[in-house]
């Protein structure tokens, strides 16, 4: 499964070259990942996601909804359903009975499954490490036994990088991680980076900042700060912000994540490289969140307000103040960059939101 980068990046002809393949979705029950799913079903590909269905986490089974599925081990004859059926199946990245069936014969493994809360991190930092590393050492030496040619996608975060020495961000920059969290994803990417070299795996990752758009989970306060703007604002209540809101943040419209995603499991030159995937028009938190009231009022929802609060003593240990990151080298690699500026995302979002209420009120 292989395409070069075209001289006018088109997300759908990388998308197209799927079309037929096995892709693994880890994580696809989650927000980035049941993006990356309808997109890859849509396009043709066969899709298969491994996911543990954390507690707390963002992954639901709704967030495929409109795609029909079947659940691995659902009959006692073996799965059953429709040629085109999405195959789920529900356990650890590391559970090497119901895992290794899944990566078998595959073409791609989009390896998504992570969790992604800051403070969770530090008052479970042993749970994050699990998560974001130790599973997917397991992970990857049940790849290398069993589909060491498949094409591996990991996602990182910006967070690896810890408080900017300058801005933007680029992937040269020192990796000095504030939080659990960052350490565990640091440690995650690397293993997928060193099984690259010395494996042989055809591998690369992709450090993203901020995320938004449909299907993420918005209930909770444990998050990042967009889901959490994006519910208060829909729900009437104000959005407080730490401080005087100054610090800036380069937020990413899910569609960009998942064109950057398939791309980079298409593109040949950027296997055994990390690239950043940023958004080249930062915005103060507090301009991102008079943007997310406005986009709420366009829709016709409450008409909300921004509040200033003191700093959380959780919240302001491992902030990282001001970021933004450098994608030049996904611009160089992949022909990537992102699409939606940040009112039309958050109008998108808002949209997606007040037609799918549910995500406001189930658990
Ligand atoms: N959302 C963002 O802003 C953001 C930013 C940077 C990086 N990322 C990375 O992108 C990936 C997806 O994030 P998301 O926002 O979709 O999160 P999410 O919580 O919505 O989805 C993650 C999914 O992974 C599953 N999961 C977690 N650990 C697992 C494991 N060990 N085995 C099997 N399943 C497991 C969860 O059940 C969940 O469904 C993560 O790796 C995350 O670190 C996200």
């Amino acid at each position: 499964v292989t395409a070069t980068v075209p001289e006018d990046p088109a997300p759908d002809a990388h998308l197209a070259a799927l079309r037929g393949a096995r892709c693994v979705v880890t994580g696809g029950l989650g927000f980035i990942g049941s993006n990356l799913v309808h997109a890859l079903h849509a396009a043709g590909a066969h899709v298969a996601v491994v996911d543990a269905l954390v507690p707390r986490h963002g992954g639901h089974r709704r967030n495929l909804e409109g795609l029909p599925t079947v659940e691995a081990g659902a009959t006692p004859n073996g799965s059953v359903g429709p040629d085109d059926a999405v195959e789920l199946t529900i356990a650890e990245l590391d559970d090497v009975a119901a895992v290794t069936p899944v990566v078998d014969g595959a073409d791609v493994i989009f390896n998504l499954a992570g969790q992604v809360s800051h403070l969770d991190s530090m008052t479970d930092p042993v749970r994050d490490l699990d998560l974001n590393a130790r599973t997917h050492l397991g992970f990857l030496e049940l790849v290398r036994r069993t589909r060491p040619e498949a094409r591996i996608v990991h996602t990182s975060t910006r967070q690896v990088y810890g408080r900017p020495r300058y801005l933007p961000i680029d992937e040269a920059h020192p990796t000095e991680p504030v939080d659990v969290n960052g350490i565990a994803k640091l440690a995650g990417e690397q293993l997928h980076l060193l099984y690259g070299r010395v494996h042989d795996l055809p591998v690369c990752a992709l450090r993203l900042t901020n995320v938004y758009g449909p299907r993420q989970r918005l209930l909770g306060d444990a998050q990042g700060f967009l889901p959490i703007f994006v519910r208060r604002a829909l729900q009437g209540e104000p959005i407080t912000v730490y401080g005087e809101g100054e610090q800036l943040r380069d937020c990413l419209h899910v569609d960009d994540v998942v064109a950057a995603l398939v791309a980079a499991a298409v593109v040949p030159d950027v296997v055994g490289e990390i690239c950043n995937l940023g958004h080249p028009e930062p915005a103060s938190l507090g301009r991102i969140a008079a943007l997310v009231v406005a986009a709420v009022a366009d829709a016709g929802g409450p008409v909300g307000a921004v509040v200033s609060v003191p700093w959380p003593a959780e919240r302001a240990r491992i902030d990282v103040g001001s970021t933004t990151c450098d994608s030049s080298k996904a611009k160089r690699l992949l022909g990537w960059e992102p699409s939606i500026d940040l009112a039309t995302g958050l109008h998108r979002t808002v949209a997606f939101y007040r037609e799918h209420g549910w995500y406001l009120s189930s658990t």
